[in-house]
């Protein structure tokens, strides 16, 4: 499974990448006002410090202008996947940007067949949001479990699930289940992952009786 950052702040970002397990970034217009910068600035600083993918979402509503976004937002570097809702003029948009070449990722999408037609329109990816469901009391994971059945039953849906709106570390490990490519995940969610109370207590249960040995490695 991917891991991609769901993030636009660069310290952030480069903290993690350092540790080589980061596979590319996603940042949405909510998060470029959070960082509180200029929303080309923080796209090219990102793409120049992660290799893979860096979402960057189009702000026009209409076909041909979110074309035209997309064509800018492509311009910043090679890695950008230009990002475009799930409306019936994103996926016109979607068609024609795949088409030339750029990678799109298809967002805010809350059904199966939302799924379905992105992956026709030629998606990279398509992001179901898992949270904003689980959130109207709905089940996220049932939605993306959908998706990889629809998915692996036609061989020319090339498109990857992005499990998209992750809260916890539960939802993570549902979707690896269900068969995610990749997961979002906010900063703080994808270093809790790492951590648990037993390896805690082990290392120090290990450190201690190794300092009893008196002995060093080095
Ligand atoms: C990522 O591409 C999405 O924009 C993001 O995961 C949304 O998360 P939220 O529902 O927690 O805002």
């Amino acid at each position: 499974m991917k891991f991609f950052i769901d993030s636009a702040d660069i310290d952030e970002i480069r903290e993690l990448a350092d540790s080589g397990l980061v596979d590319g970034v996603t940042t949405n217009p909510s998060l470029v006002a959070k960082s509180g910068r200029a929303f080309k600035d923080v796209i090219a600083e990102i793409c120049s410090t992660v290799e893979g993918p860096v979402s960057a979402e189009v702000t026009a509503l209409e076909a041909d202008a979110m074309v035209e976004e997309g064509r800018a937002l492509a311009e910043i570097a090679n890695n950008v996947a230009v990002k475009v809702p799930l409306t019936w003029d994103g996926l016109k948009a979607c068609r024609t940007l795949s088409q030339g070449g750029t990678m799109v990722n298809v967002t805010l999408c809350f059904s199966a067949n939302q799924a379905l037609l992105a992956a026709k329109a030629g998606a990279t990816f398509i992001s179901p949001f898992i949270g904003r469901l689980d959130d109207i009391g709905e089940d996220g994971m049932e939605l993306i479990r959908d998706i990889r059945v629809i998915y692996d039953n036609y061989d020319a849906l090339g498109t990857e699930i992005l499990a998209a709106s992750i809260r916890s570390d539960d939802h993570v490990r549902r979707s690896a289940m269900a068969g995610a490519d990749v997961a979002t995940v906010p900063p703080k969610v994808l270093r809790n992952l790492a951590n648990h109370a037993l390896t805690d207590k082990g290392l120090d249960a290990f450190l201690a009786d190794w300092a009893k040995t008196g002995q060093s490695i080095l």
